[in-house]
């Protein structure tokens, strides 16, 4: 008998997302991407926060001696969303450079003109970090209701030290406090602050010769990231800040190729990052670098819905090899929603995927593109027990049901964090 504080049963699909290429042992491609791990009538049994072990709901039944049951009663149950690229931290509002977008003005001609993201870093260098772990809890609380239990966010709208440090050390602090697990990137060279309009080289020396030891210093953060744009940093530029990050030990994303072709893509196969992000624009040979360096595409299909530009050519990364993910890319300026639901949604709709890859890109590669795959994103025994239960009986919902939250049940650590029918997060 195994002894387990809770068991799941009566799943209608369990989507396990276990096993895939090698085992296990990497993030999934091609074919092997749309590989759900479907258990019929499936159940989970927990054990101390961890998965203790999945099958049929009536092998468990017998062989699971559990303190607690939940009946799942033929809904879709997969584990809790990873999303592996957010901006969580920032104030304010960028509503009138949505209305001047909606009337013709593009993104970046609204960057240069010194809207955009250094608009918003105005506002949130005028917060506290008490106020910035207030604002980013309150967020968290919102994407765990829809579904994400884990969430990888960045720095990036201090672009000062103090500033990057206290928003860093707001990240931690998030974490800690709240269910959501949060894995923090730091992204100094997200823009060139306007200290350092007439100086960008002087922005990017700062960053590797003042910023990046204080990071490291006290070990704020786990990845180094750069907006590799013409509006933000060249590619000499973003070569000099990854390799700099790497000597640190952080390891390299970047935002590549997002609004042009700045041979993002190859540079992040250069550079061996775990992965690229955005990539509408990028170029064969770049993505076929990637796929050959096993860089992850982290895709942000709200990112092109919002912006009103092409998708990504997932289909063909597919083809090439490229493991591929999927993130709300949450942000003020370029894609304000922190729904992964939404993000799958925009992923069979607009980058062509099907709903099982869809959904294998937002849990099982999701972890793998913020090195947490050993503990998170597919439901295997040792894994921690982060689950979603959705009102609905087949999974491909996910892929239709845009713009509205499917997520009944919400389980952290093998806790019910979150029920719809109370619309409350219980502590
Ligand atoms: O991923 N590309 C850079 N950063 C965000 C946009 C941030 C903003 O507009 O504030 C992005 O699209
Ligand atoms: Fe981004």
């Amino acid at each position: 008998m195994i002894q387990a504080d809770l068991l799941v049963v009566h799943a209608g699909e369990l989507l396990t997302l276990a096993g895939g290429p090698q085992g296990g042992e990497g993030p999934r491609t091609g074919e092997a991407l749309g590989e759900l791990g479907l258990i019929r009538d499936g159940a989970v049994a927990i054990a101390d926060g961890l998965v203790a072990a999945v099958g049929l709901s009536a092998d468990l039944l017998g062989t699971v001696r559990a303190a607690q049951t939940a009946d799942a009663r033929g809904r879709v149950v997969l584990p809790g969303f990873v999303d592996p690229h957010t901006h969580l931290l920032f104030a304010g509002s960028r509503a009138d450079e949505f209305e001047m977008r909606l009337r013709g003005a593009t993104y970046l001609e609204i960057a240069a003109a010194g809207g955009g993201i250094l608009h918003t870093v105005t506002q949130t260098r005028a917060l506290s970090e008490r106020a910035l772990v207030d604002l980013g809890a309150a967020r968290l609380t919102r994407m765990l209701a829809h579904g994400t239990t884990t969430v990888e966010a960045k720095s990036g709208y201090g672009l000062a030290t103090e500033e990057e440090l206290k928003l860093l050390r707001a990240l931690h602090r998030l974490s800690s406090v709240h269910h959501v697990d949060v894995v923090p990137t730091f992204l100094g060279a997200h823009a060139v602050p306007a200290e350092f309009a007439a100086d960008p080289d002087g922005y990017v020396a700062l960053v590797i010769e003042e910023m990046l030891p204080a990071v490291a210093e006290e070990d704020l953060a786990e990845f180094c990231d750069v907006f590799c744009e013409e509006t933000a940093f060249s590619g000499a530029q973003s070569r000099a800040i990854l390799e700099a990050g790497a000597e640190y030990g952080l390891l390299p994303k970047i935002h590549a190729d997002e609004l042009s072709d700045r041979g993002g893509a190859r540079l992040a196969a250069e550079v061996g990052a775990v992965s690229a992000d955005h990539l509408l624009f990028a170029a064969d040979d770049g993505l076929r670098a990637m796929a050959k360096a096993g860089v992850i595409a982290v895709l942000l299909p709200g990112t092109a819905f919002f912006l009103g530009l092409p998708y990504a050519p997932a289909r063909r990364m597919i083809d090439l090899g490229v493991p591929v993910a999927l993130a709300t890319d949450f942000n003020p300026g370029s894609s304000p929603t922190y729904s992964m639901q939404m993000a799958v949604a925009l992923g069979c709709l607009g980058l062509r995927l099907s709903p099982a890859e869809a959904i294998a890109a937002a849990t099982i590669n999701a972890a793998w593109a913020i090195g947490m795959a050993e503990e998170v994103g597919s439901l295997e025994p040792g894994k921690v027990a982060d689950l979603v239960i959705l009102d609905a009986t087949d999974h491909r919902a996910l892929g239709m049901h845009f713009g509205v939250n499917l997520v009944d049940e919400v389980y952290k650590r093998g806790r019910l964090v979150y029920s719809n029918r109370t619309g409350s997060v219980e502590g």
